[in-house]
Order: C-alpha cells, then sequence, then structure tokens
C-alpha cells in the first residue's frame, strides 16, 4: 500500500506529527513518502497513493497563506484516501481541517479521517521561547503521550481499514465537528479575512546595519516578500508578507525582528473569544 503525507510547518509542531503519521505507516510495512508541501515536485512524484495525509498549522485562524497555492496546485487524486489535520496553539477558530478536506475532495479524494491537535503556539515572548512553550493554555506540554498514542492509532486504523477495503467516508459536515467554538469568534471569522486578521499583527523589522547579507530571509519567504534592494540590501513587501514570522527564525545576524509585546497582547486578547478548543479526532 502506498501513502504520501504531505504538511506545511513553520515551528516544526505539525512536522512531528506528520513524521509520526509516516512512522505509523511504515510500521504497518506500507510504502510512504512524506514530503514539505514547499518541497513536494509533481512532476517526481509519478505515484498515486491509496491514502494522503495533509497536515499545516492554523495561521490568522485559517490555512496559512502560503500553504493555501501549495495545495491548490496539488494534481488530482483520483479515489484516494484522504486523512486531514491541523495543529493550532490552543486558541481560535479552526475550520483548518474542513477546509483541508474540501480542497481535497475536490481532487477526487475520500476523507476518511481528521483532526485538530493543540500543540505549542508559536508566537514568540520577547524573540526567544515561544509562547506555547511557557503556558499551559497556549498548549505547552501538547500533544502529550496520550494524543500521541491516539493519533498513532487513528493513522493505523485508517490504514487497515484501507487494506481490508472497508474504507468508511467521512462527510465534509463531520468535520466541523472540529472547530472551536465561540459566537464572536465565529462572526468575525465570518466577516473577515485572514488578511484583516493579520492586520493586528505587528510588522517585521530590518535592522541594515546587523543584516550579512546571507539571503536567507529571501529563501526562507514562501510569500516572496522579502527581496534585494539593492546587493547589500534587502527589501521586505509589507503587502506580500504573511506575517508567519519565519524569517525572522532563520536570520543568524538579528537583523529581523518584531514587535513581540504587541504580537503576545493580540494573541492573548484572542484567546479569550476561544470556547471547546481543544484536541479533538474524527475517524
Ligand atoms: C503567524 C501565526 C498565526 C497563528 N494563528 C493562530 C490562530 O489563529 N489560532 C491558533 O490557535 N493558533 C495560531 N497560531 C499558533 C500555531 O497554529 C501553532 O503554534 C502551530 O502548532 C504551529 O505549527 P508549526 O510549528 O508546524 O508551524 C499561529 C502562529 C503563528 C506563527
Amino acid at each position: 500500500m502506498k501513502a504520501l503525507i504531505l504538511y506545511y510547518s513553520c515551528s516544526g509542531n505539525t512536522r512531528l506529527l506528520a513524521q509520526q503519521a509516516h512512522e505509523a505507516l511504515l510500521s504497518r510495512q506500507w510504502n510512504a513518502d512524506i514530503f514539505h508541501l514547499r518541497d513536494f515536485n509533481t512532476d517526481r512524484y509519478p505515484h498515486h497513493p491509496d491514502l494522503i495525509v495533509l497536515g499545516v498549522p492554523v495561521q490568522y485562524w485559517d490555512i496559512p497563506n502560503s500553504a493555501r497555492h501549495l495545495i491548490e496546485n496539488l494534481p488530482p487524486y483520483n479515489g484516494a484516501s484522504a486523512f486531514v489535520f491541523s495543529t493550532f496553539g490552543n486558541c481560535v477558530i479552526n475550520r483548518v481541517p474542513y477546509l483541508l478536506a474540501k480542497e481535497l475532495i475536490g481532487k477526487g479524494c475520500t476523507i476518511v479521517g481528521g483532526a485538530q491537535i493543540v500543540a505549542p503556539h508559536a508566537a514568540k515572548v520577547d524573540g526567544r521561547q515561544r509562547l506555547g512553550d511557557l503556558e499551559t493554555a497556549f498548549g505547552k506540554g501538547q500533544p502529550d503521550d496520550d494524543v500521541s498514542m491516539q493519533f498513532t492509532a487513528v493513522i493505523q486504523g485508517i490504514a487497515e481499514k484501507i487494506e481490508m477495503k472497508n474504507i468508511a467516508r467521512i462527510e465534509l459536515a463531520e468535520l466541523k465537528k472540529l472547530h472551536t467554538r465561540g459566537m464572536l469568534a465565529s462572526l468575525m471569522e465570518y466577516c473577515t479575512s485572514n488578511r484583516e486578521r493579520m492586520w493586528f499583527m505587528p510588522h517585521i523589522d530590518h535592522d541594515a546595519a546587523k543584516c550579512k547579507n546571507c539571503r536567507q530571509c529571501i529563501e526562507s519567504c514562501d510569500a516572496g516578500a522579502i527581496g534585494c534592494a539593492s546587493e547589500k540590501e534587502i527589501a521586505i513587501d509589507k503587502s506580500r508578507c504573511n506575517k508567519c514570522y519565519r524569517c525572522i527564525d532563520v536570520c543568524p545576524s538579528g537583523a529581523l525582528g518584531t514587535n513581540w509585546k504587541q504580537a503576545v497582547f493580540w494573541v492573548r486578547a484572542i484567546r479569550l473569544l476561544a470556547r471547546g478548543a481543544e484536541t479533538k479526532f474524527v475517524a
């Protein structure tokens, strides 16, 4: 049996779960391949998998902007089963597994399961530690051993059903059970785009004096928002920036930063809108 595991990840949480799904399938003697969506080249992957596992983090209550077009550009996988999951920082609001499932149904897949999994919130406190590595309310210690075991069991259970040709389709509406709740949050999600929600978060600052022009930030930016202003200076196109803050992580000279106090303030404020933010599975 063949599986294709695709994920998007900025700070590693989603990658870890994708790797876990990979191991779960290998342990059942599946032929399983795993790719970051950024590195997945459809021309070099001519196979037709029996199962697709697709996972992304939640960013601004949504599929990360940079992951969205990579997912849209995936080819059709008619007849393949699909399991979708998202990791999120215990905040609001998560229609992401539902949206992923919708995309894959459009590519001919049958949804056989989904999950939303609490993981450490990636916003940084003073640019160093992640909020979610410090506070339980923002996913510290998650996914714990119980959740990890459950995740592996769900993936293996799905694999077993596919092996037995006993595929149990999940209706798209079932995935709505994974959503966090909250009237105000739902209303805001309905009324705003993720770019509008991004508006509250601070821009990336660039300190030219510290910049060594290594260009790692340019390579790391999936939005193509960072370019060269001159041979020695980078330029950030704010209108294209998705405010995922990955460039700050990869900058070895501390030339990129942001107002983390402002970022953390908004993350805390938004968390007050979340209801029922917890790890959930549908399978
Ligand atoms: C730019 C940004 C936006 C985020 N937006 C949300 C959100 O709307 N709701 C939430 O619960 N967590 C949010 N988070 C937290 C991430 O979803 C969480 O930390 C996720 O597990 C990160 O996955 P990764 O390590 O694979 O990138 C956000 C994180 C970042 C960096």
